[in-house]
């Protein structure tokens, strides 16, 4: 999803001479592959996008798989980018890398600050070593590698897949689903209290190129729209924008996640980027879109 809007956006902007390699064709978790792969292409630029992600299921169902995968790969491109002398790279984490209960809005200081959500802690555990790589070799090797981390993202090329996905395409699919099998209701994991925040991706791919062309310092930024919903608005709002008249169930023994993920964005703010898309009016445009 990210990675294919990156590159939307940068063909938008008339960028030419990409180098693009499917996860087939190049794993990046095997080092040598990805060292033989930096060896003959001469990269300028990397957005580091390719990662294991899922939503809740997925991070709590294949912790070891998301503590591998991850390290591995973002440990063999950073390093590669090195090597190989990359101008500039951008890694991606995630808003999972804060503590469960730090103070919202997430402020990037409050990195480390506390425990983190037990269900996602392989990954936020990837993500925060990600982070301390890029600075780590900033301040051994002077490379100018930053980070960004986003937050809850949607649309094209999402995963509507209910084992793996994340909780926006998860409704999406179930509400349609029950309306077209004309189910008397959906069931929604949790109690609908936590509350979420949701970024177009192609808004999010606007602030990796601008990050790429203005941001060069340690730490990460946080990108996201400053405005958060509960699950159940989210909920109703897409039962609303797909027409489905059912009611909807809690399971409320399912886990709930952190209560509350909001992006503090005050620093890319200050930089002069800010989101342009707004949740309902793009959610209604994506799931007509689909239908
Ligand atoms: N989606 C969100 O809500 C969200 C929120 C915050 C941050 N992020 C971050 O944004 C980045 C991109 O996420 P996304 O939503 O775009 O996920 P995605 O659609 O699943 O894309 C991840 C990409 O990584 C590739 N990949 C996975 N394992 C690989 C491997 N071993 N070698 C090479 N490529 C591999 C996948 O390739 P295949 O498809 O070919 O397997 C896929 O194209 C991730 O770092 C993620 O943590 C995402």
């Amino acid at each position: 999803m990210v990675g294919s809007a990156v590159l939307r956006r940068l063909q938008k902007e008339g960028f030419k001479n990409f180098i693009l390699r499917s996860a087939k064709e190049l794993d990046l978790r095997v080092q040598r592959d990805v060292e033989e792969f930096f060896k003959q292409e001469k990269l300028d630029y990397v957005f580091l996008a390719a990662a294991k992600v899922g939503g809740i299921l997925a991070n709590n169902t294949y912790r070891a798989e998301f503590l591998y995968d991850n390290p591995m790969i973002q440990n063999n491109v950073i390093h590669q980018s090195y090597v190989h002398k990359v101008k500039k790279l951008l890694f991606l984490g995630s808003s999972c890398i804060y503590p469960k209960h730090a103070p919202q809005p997430l402020k990037e200081e409050y990195l480390l600050t506390g425990e983190l959500e037990p269900t996602n802690e392989p990954y936020a555990i990837a993500k925060i070593a990600g982070i301390k790589m890029c600075d780590a070799y900033r301040d051994q090797y002077g490379c100018n590698f930053i980070s960004a981390m986003p937050t809850n993202l949607y649309g094209p090329n999402d995963n509507y897949d209910l084992k793996t996905s994340h909780v926006l395409p998860a409704l999406i699919r179930k509400f349609h689903e029950a309306k077209t099998e004309n189910k008397p209701f959906v069931e929604v994991w949790g109690t609908g209290a936590p509350r979420r925040e949701f970024m177009h991706v192609d808004d999010l791919a606007d602030a990796c190129l601008f990050l790429m062309e203005k941001y060069d310092k340690p730490g990460f930024v946080n990108v996201g729209t400053g405005v958060d919903v509960t699950i159940k608005e989210l909920a109703e709002m897409i039962r609303e924008i797909v027409g489905y008249e059912g009611e909807i169930e809690w399971d409320t023994s399912k886990p709930d996640g952190t209560p509350r993920k909001l992006m503090d964005v005050s620093r890319l703010d200050e930089m002069g980027w800010e989101s342009q898309i707004d949740l309902k009016e793009r959610l209604r445009w994506e799931i007509e879109d689909r239908r």
